[in-house]
């Protein structure tokens, strides 16, 4: 049997160009193993970097990470801070190695970074500034929240005079602006749910759910993700092409 990096991964279409990742059960996971919550969050924070690189072998150029979440500062401080501490650390001594080694993606982080720590916010900036035009990007939604997105958007518009304000008035104010809504969003852990992860962007969005947590998501899972994807027909509310011709 092939070992599992030697899974070839398939190349996407045009029908795939943006995938957003919930990336959910890394409490779980350390509990299954009798650890710490933030080992769980140290594992999947491993993962990332191969995620990437198959989604970007795959040919997919828009990856979104949800990383941590408006409602996430509802947890024991303790984990809160472990949390920003991890950022910290991971944009240090992989994110911005990698943008300098590699150039191939271009970092935006997705929320409200006015209430992080000095330190944790200038370090997101510096990775923003690091490279803006490479041929994919990642944004990382931190301290991230839909609703957050919408409100913050809305008041935008109304600042410029907006008056109605219409649909573009505010996708152009959306952290989003400019790129392609997620044509896929897969979350790990089981939950089918969305958590306030780009609710506006992921109106017409095809859900994936697995039950595998995420440090244990694999190049098969991700095979399996992008078989889903292919099996559903998008409609965006209007009919299947093979069908419209079909008036009975
Ligand atoms: C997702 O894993 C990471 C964050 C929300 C920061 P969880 O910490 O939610 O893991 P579970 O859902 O408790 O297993
Ligand atoms: C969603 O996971 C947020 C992130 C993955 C960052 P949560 O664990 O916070 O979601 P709920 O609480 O189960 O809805
Ligand atoms: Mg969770």
């Amino acid at each position: 049997m092939a070992r599992k990096t030697e899974i070839t991964l398939p190349r996407v279409d045009d029908r795939l160009r943006s995938v957003g990742i919930i990336m959910d059960g890394n409490g779980r996971w350390a509990k299954k193993r009798l650890l710490p919550r933030s080992a769980g969050h140290i594992a999947g924070a491993k993962i990332v970097e191969r995620v990437l690189e198959d989604f970007k072998a795959m040919g997919v150029h828009h990856i979104t990470l949800y990383a941590f979440s408006t409602e996430n500062w509802k947890r024991p401080k303790e984990e809160v801070d472990g949390l920003m501490a991890l950022l910290y650390k991971y944009l240090d001594e992989v994110v911005a190695p990698k943008i300098l080694r590699d150039g191939d993606f271009s970092v935006r982080f997705l929320g409200d970074k006015s209430v992080l720590s000095e330190k944790l916010r200038n370090k997101c900036i510096e990775i923003e500034n690091m490279l803006t035009d490479a041929p994919f990007v990642c944004n990382i939604a931190f301290n991230y929240g839909g609703r957050d997105e919408i409100v913050h958007a809305v008041n935008e518009a109304l600042k410029e005079g907006c008056s109605p304000i219409t649909e573009e008035d505010i996708r152009r104010h959306l952290y989003t602006a400019g790129s392609p809504d997620p044509d896929l969003i897969i979350r790990t852990g089981g939950d089918f749910r969305v958590s306030n992860f780009l609710i506006w962007q992921g109106a017409y969005s095809e859900y994936y759910v697995t039950e595998t947590l995420w440090p244990d998501f694999d190049r098969e899972e991700i095979i399996k993700a992008y078989d889903a994807f292919y099996s559903r027909k998008r409609r965006f509310g209007g009919l299947d092409p093979e069908d419209s011709g079909n008036q009975n």
